[in-house]
C-alpha cells in the first residue's frame, strides 16, 4: 500500500513579517508556531513519515528541537520553496506511488479532520491535489498607486492552501523540470499537463505571513484548547 510521506520547507526567510526570527519560530500560545504544525502530522497514525527542511545555516531550531521517531531533519533548504522542496525529495526513501504531503512551516491550524478529508479524497487518486477554499470577495486588480484599474471575476477561482498532496514520482519529475520558479507543488504539476484536484479547506487553516495573522491563529487556536477544556 503507497505510504503518505510529509515535506515541510522550513528554510525561507518570512521577510513580510519583518521579524529577526524567521516566522515559523515565532511564539504562538507558548511555543513556536513550527512546533503547531509538526503536531498535526506526528500524531496522525496515517503518516509514515515527517522531515523539517531548514536551511543549512539555521541556528534556532537547536533551542526548539524535539524528537520523534517519525521525524527527520534535513539541512538541505534552497533559494526557493521549490528548491528546498526538491532537495528534500531526493533524500526521501520513497516509492513512485506513495504520496508526499508538503505543508507550510507557518500554516498551523490545520486540523486532524481536514488532513483526514484530503487523504480520504485523494488516495485513491493517479496524480494527487490540495486543499483550497473557494475565493468568497470580490476581486480588484490594482495599479501601482493602489487604485482600481478593474474588476476581476471570482467565478471558479481558489486559494490554494497545504497540505499539496502528490505521488512521489510525478512531483519529482514536476519539481525536476520547474527551474526552481513555482510558488507552489500544484503549478510545477499543472506544468506536466496534470490537473490537481481541490480539495476544501477552510480559513482557519491561514498561512502566518504578516504579523496581524499572528494575533488570529492565536485566537484559533485558543478557541480550540478552551473547546477540549468544556
Ligand atoms: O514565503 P512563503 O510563506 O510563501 O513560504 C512558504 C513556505 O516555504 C514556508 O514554510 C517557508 O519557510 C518555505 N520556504 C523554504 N525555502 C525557501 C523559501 C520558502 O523552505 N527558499
Amino acid at each position: 500500500m503507497a505510504k503518505f510521506h510529509v515535506i515541510i520547507p522550513a528554510a525561507g526567510s518570512g521577510s513580510r513579517m519583518a521579524t529577526a526570527l524567521p516566522k515559523q519560530y515565532l511564539p504562538l500560545i507558548g511555543r513556536p508556531i513550527l512546533s503547531w504544525t509538526l503536531d498535526t502530522f506526528l500524531a496522525c497514525e496515517r503518516i509514515a513519515s515527517v522531515h523539517l527542511v531548514l536551511n543549512a545555516n539555521d541556528v534556532h531550531w537547536q533551542t526548539n528541537s524535539r524528537h520523534h521517531s517519525k521525524l527527520s531533519i534535513l539541512h538541505c533548504g534552497g533559494g526557493t520553496r521549490a528548491e528546498t522542496v526538491l532537495n528534500a525529495l531526493k533524500s526521501l526513501d520513497a516509492e513512485q506511488a506513495d504520496w508526499v504531503l508538503v505543508h507550510d512551516a507557518a500554516r498551523p491550524g490545520l486540523t486532524h479532520t481536514l488532513l483526514d478529508s484530503l487523504l480520504d479524497e485523494l488516495q485513491d487518486d493517479a496524480v494527487g491535489g490540495l486543499l483550497a477554499i473557494p475565493v468568497a470577495d470580490t476581486l480588484k486588480r490594482a495599479d501601482s498607486s493602489q487604485h482600481v484599474v478593474s474588476t476581476e471575476s471570482r467565478e471558479g477561482l481558489w486559494q490554494a492552501q497545504t497540505p499539496q498532496m502528490f505521488r512521489y514520482g510525478i512531483l519529482k519529475d514536476a519539481l525536476t523540470k520547474s527551474g526552481g520558479a513555482p510558488t507552489d507543488e500544484a503549478q510545477a504539476v499543472e506544468a506536466l499537463g496534470f490537473k490537481p484536484k481541490l480539495v476544501t479547506g477552510q480559513l482557519r487553516n491561514l498561512k502566518i505571513t504578516f504579523p496581524q495573522d499572528l494575533a488570529l491563529a492565536e485566537a484559533i487556536l485558543a478557541a480550540d484548547q478552551e473547546g477540549v477544556r468544556k
